[in-house]
């Protein structure tokens, strides 16, 4: 029933039902003066009062008449009012949310219920509100989702094309005849093997970043000896720049027995990535130079690591740990790389409870610092 209709039959019940009552009774009350005799009547006040009105011909019948049609008008009049208190309390949140469910029905989703009152028809229109906002935000990352999708595809598209392309010239080639002695020959093929194994690479690294961006890999967190995993990691780290004529700068100002949870594997895969960012980054015009500093900073450990290369751009600095993102520079350089190095990076340490930032300057170079929770004994209490 509507609600409108619903009020109205409130309307006449409020009204008719007590005056039909005390006609009721009234009749009676009449009744009983008439049938109870004089002796009956003694002690029994109010009908006998009755019986003394009765007595005045019309007197009893007038002052019920009179009385029914003043207790109609004070309730009809109260009714009205109450009824038209409630209605106006109620039917505009009703009406606002009829609208709002029709909104959501065609899909839209800009408009607002929230209502400053405290009552439950407000309390109501709120609970409709956060539904609305949820539903917004939940469209807003679904449409990010979808063009981060595209992207993907876009820049799958874009970094499989130079490998396959150079495979398919040095293949046409070699079909053709142009590798016609021993050493082309060998050349060529080296090249498709070296392509092949950048696409190899690349298709590693994507199946990789969706395994970690869902949840697939599981961490294997170990307790580890912050001085001993950086001496290991530093020395091989360090003959590989070597071979590259890169200078590496270590400095450990942690104390030798600090322990952290982490997964080794993937702290190794932080630091590689990072590292290969600087080396792919580098300058041609300076001797090129990469730091490694650990501080401690309380309950964590910080890692910073520090490069003189190319540096990032301040509009570029933002983005730089979001997916597929690379920097305009690099996008058009022949450094190779899909833009997920740092974004795998961070939600590696994200997911090891810690934070990661970048610091830059273009043309002098890039300081990549993150923070992991140090490991604390906890005192067994007694
Ligand atoms: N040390 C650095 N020096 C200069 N630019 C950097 C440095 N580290 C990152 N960048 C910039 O940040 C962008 C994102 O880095 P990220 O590692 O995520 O992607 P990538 O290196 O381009 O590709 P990938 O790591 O997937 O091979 C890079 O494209 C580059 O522009
Ligand atoms: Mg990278």
């Amino acid at each position: 029933m509507r609600l409108k209709n619903r009020l109205i039959i409130s309307f006449f019940i409020i009204t008719l039902v007590p005056v039909l009552i005390f006609t009721a009774l009234m009749l009676a009350l009449r009744r009983l003066a008439i049938e109870l005799t004089e002796n009956q009547l003694l002690g029994h006040q109010i009908i006998y009062s009755v019986k003394s009105y009765l007595d005045e011909s019309g007197k009893f019948d007038q002052m019920v008449l009179n009385f029914c049609v003043a207790e109609f008008i004070i309730l009809f009049l109260t009714a009205v009012l109450m009824i038209i208190w409630i209605y106006k309390g109620v039917a505009p949140q009703l009406k606002m949310l009829k609208v709002a469910a029709n909104n959501i029905k065609e899909g839209n989703l800009d408009f607002s219920v929230a209502s400053a009152g405290v009552d439950e028809m407000s309390e109501l229109c709120n609970a409709f509100e956060d539904m609305r906002i949820r539903l917004k935000n939940n469209a807003k990352d679904r449409l990010e989702d979808e063009a981060e999708q595209r992207a993907l595809i876009s820049n799958i598209a874009h970094d499989l094309k130079t490998p396959i392309t150079a495979i398919k010239g040095y293949a046409e080639g070699m079909l053709d005849g142009v590798a016609d002695s021993p050493e082309k020959r060998e050349k060529y093929i080296r090249t498709i093997y070296n392509k092949a194994n950048e696409m190899n690479t690349l298709i590693n690294e994507l199946t990789l970043y969706s395994n970690i961006d869902t949840n697939k890999i599981p961490y294997n967190f170990q307790k580890l000896n912050l001085h001993n995993y950086f001496s290991d990691c530093i020395e091989e780290l360090g003959m590989d720049l070597e071979n590259q004529h890169i200078r590496l700068d270590y400095s450990n100002f942690v104390d030798p027995d600090v322990l952290i949870i982490a997964d080794p594997e993937q702290l190794g895969r932080i630091i590689h990535n990072i590292i290969s960012n600087s080396v792919k980054y580098m300058r041609a015009d300076v001797p090129s130079k990469i730091a490694i500093v650990i501080k401690d900073v309380g309950d964590f450990v910080q890692i910073e690591i520090t490069d003189n290369g190319k540096g990032i751009a301040t509009h570029d600095l933002p983005y730089v740990f979001d997916r597929f993102y690379r920097a305009d520079a690099s996008r058009n350089s022949a450094a190779g790389g899909s833009g997920i190095g740092l974004s795998i990076v961070k939600k590696i340490i994200e997911d090891h409870g810690g934070k990661i930032w970048v610091t830059s300057k273009e043309n002098e170079g890039t300081t990549m610092c993150f923070v992991m929770r140090k490991y604390e004994e906890s005192p067994i209490v007694s």
